[in-house]
């Protein structure tokens, strides 16, 4: 009997309007375009402002358009998992919101804490589903609205994150497409350099933990650029090893987008030119469990039916990993 696999059978990413360009950031703490460019490769992101606007939203506005351009019914959902480390609230999941707000009735959804690499986690847990046969639709989401966390006055961690995510519908398939490999790590002892201190049973929120403001990312930058750059490329190279392929044999690297200088360190590990690597970050900038589905969306129209992808992150917890596609449809239209 074939082998059941799961695969991606859309992709639909949302962003919210405002855009926070480098030239804003210029006026709010002390940096400038040349330096956050050079180091970043980011010129603008996005920001979703108003009142009573949590991760959910954009969760909510990528599955309604994902369910809408595959024609799906949501009560047809099995399963929904959101990866987000900016959750509407502790509890319920934002899963639990997302699928409510879409009319996923039969669905049940919980939620993923891995950072950047929530959407791989996700990706993982999603097509194990799929692959046993229990489910034959689960969709896969990785939102983050950065900017509830982020301290508008720290210019080392403000001029890289934004808001955005997307989401990938799985099914199930006997060709040879589809999610085909996937490697994933965890060490907890990078907490230590990329973590949020209160909020949490360790430090609940107090008036104390707010005026040290506790409450947003700490990121010690250079430690983390490092473990990034050393172990999104170990991974990609493991995962290219272990499945006999060559940078010739991958049509597209999509990278999580924190920094420019990590997806070309990458790149250039696996062997794959420029012309292969699906790049955003000017645009949205690092939106955490958002990047790796909103690379997807932007590049959709250029992706055939079999195309050999190598989807890999690196973020905090620390937690990284890669995942090896054939990627299932050519683009309708
Ligand atoms: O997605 C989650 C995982 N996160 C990542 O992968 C992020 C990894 N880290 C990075 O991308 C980079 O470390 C940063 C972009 C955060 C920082 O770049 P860097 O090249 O590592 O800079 P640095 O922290 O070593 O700082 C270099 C200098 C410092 O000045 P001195 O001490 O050399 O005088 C900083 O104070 O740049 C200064 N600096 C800035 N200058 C202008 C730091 N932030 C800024 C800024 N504008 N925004």
């Amino acid at each position: 009997m074939k082998k059941t696999r799961a695969v991606i059978t859309g992709v639909q990413g949302w962003v919210p309007d405002y855009v926070l360009t480098n030239q804003e950031l210029e006026t709010m703490v002390d940096t400038n375009d040349e330096w956050i460019t050079s180091r970043t490769g980011i010129k603008e992101r996005r920001i979703l402002k108003g009142e009573n606007k949590g991760t959910s939203v954009i969760g909510t506005e990528a599955v309604k358009g994902l369910l809408e351009k595959t024609n799906t019914d949501p009560r047809e959902i099995d399963l929904i998992i959101c990866a987000t480390v900016t959750p509407d609230m502790f509890f319920p999941a934002t899963g639990n919101i997302i699928a409510a707000n879409v009319g996923a009735v039969n669905s049940y959804s919980f939620d993923i804490s891995a950072a950047c690499s929530g959407f791989l986690y996700g990706l993982s847990i999603g097509s194990q589903f799929i692959e046993t046969g229990a489910h034959k639709k689960v969709i896969v989401i990785g939102a983050d609205k950065m900017s509830a966390i982020v301290n508008y006055e720290d210019r080392t961690t403000c001029i890289i994150f934004g808001d955005g995510g997307g989401a990938v519908l799985l099914e199930p398939t006997q060709e040879e497409i589809g999610i085909m490999d996937t490697k994933l790590h965890t060490d907890g002892k990078g907490a230590n350099f990329l973590h949020m201190k209160a909020g949490g049973s360790l430090r609940p929120a107090s008036l104390e933990t707010v005026a040290n403001k506790e409450h947003y990312i700490f990121q010690e930058g250079s430690t983390v650029f490092k473990f990034a750059v050393t172990n999104m490329a170990e991974v990609s190279a493991n995962i290219m090893a272990r499945n006999h392929l060559t940078g010739d044999d991958i049509a597209w690297l999509v990278p999580h987008q924190a920094n420019k200088r990590i997806i070309d360190a990458t790149a250039n590990r696996m062997g794959i030119g420029p012309e292969k690597v699906m790049l955003n970050i000017e645009k949205y900038g690092n939106t955490t469990a958002g990047t790796l589905p909103l690379c997807l969306w932007d590049y959709e129209s250029k992706l055939k039916k079999g195309d050999n992808l190598i989807l890999a992150a690196f973020g905090g917890g620390f937690t990284w990993g890669a995942t090896y596609l054939k990627w299932g449809y050519d683009t309708k239209g």
